[in-house]
């Protein structure tokens, strides 16, 4: 059996029936938030407060979930091939879902950082954070998050990943945000590329394009991929 590279992008899809709601299926709104009034820089220059509250929930959200069968079939993978994971999730499912590698694009809701020094960082407080937590230089800590407008993290790293995909498999994402979008389009033309998700406005070139759930579709696809070898 020959190992191949495999290169899985993920968005929100992947997390959806671990119970976390997606970004564009509910109407513009994220759990009842506004983005621009919770995930951009001047939301967090305008109501840190509102910013927080928003975050404290996704952070408490995280408790009562569980990964589902795509997080497992996903690190599955890895028994047999050089699996690499590259997600705009902020939430931990790929990590407790057994994934080894994953690179994360916007950030994580396990940890808060300063507002004054990005490279201080901290776990994400039991209690949610508040305005009083600081660093030790006195700024604001805040979700270490990142926001509309703020650099994507790891990005470089992400593109050299891709590049070197026998395999590349994109999950749940709607492939509307950039530059993280742009991601799919750096597989290099002879690596097999598959997308799973509901619905999508376009279907990147030369993928080929898995309409369903990423809890049934995915393990499907895997136990292919495992089998084949
Ligand atoms: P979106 O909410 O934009 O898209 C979710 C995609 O998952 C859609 O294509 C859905 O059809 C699909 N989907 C929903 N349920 C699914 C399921 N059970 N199985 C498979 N697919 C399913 O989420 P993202 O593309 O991840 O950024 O959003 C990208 C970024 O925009 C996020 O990282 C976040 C957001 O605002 C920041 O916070 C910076």
């Amino acid at each position: 059996m020959k190992p191949e590279k495999i290169v899985v992008f993920t968005g929100a899809g992947v997390s959806a029936e671990s119970g976390l709601n997606t970004f564009r299926d509910s109407g513009g709104l994220w759990e009842n938030f506004r983005i621009e009034d919770v995930a951009t820089p001047e939301a967090w220059a305008r109501d840190p407060q509102l910013v927080l509250d928003f975050y404290n929930l996704r952070r408490k959200a995280l408790e009562s979930v569980e990964p589902n069968p795509a997080h497992f079939a996903i690190a599955e993978l890895e028994k047999e091939h050089e699996v690499v994971v590259i997600t705009q999730n902020v939430d931990d499912l790929h990590e407790r879902g057994g994934s080894s590698k994953i690179i994360h694009l916007h950030g994580s809701l396990l940890e808060v950082k300063s507002s004054i020094d990005p490279t201080y960082k901290i776990p994400y407080p039991k209690e949610g954070l508040s305005l009083d937590h600081r660093c030790p230089r006195g700024g604001r800590m805040r979700p270490d998050i990142v926001w509309f407008g703020e650099a994507v993290e790891n990005f470089e790293i992400a593109i050299e990943q891709l590049q070197q995909a026998d395999k590349v498999l994109v999950i749940g994402t709607s492939l509307s945000v950039y530059p993280a979008a742009g991601l799919v389009h750096e597989a290099p033309a002879h690596a097999e590329k598959t997308i799973i998700a509901l619905d999508l406005d376009f279907i990147p070139d030369d993928y080929r394009f898995i309409h369903g759930t990423a809890g049934e579709q995915v393990p499907k696809l895997t136990a292919e991929w495992l089998e084949k070898g």
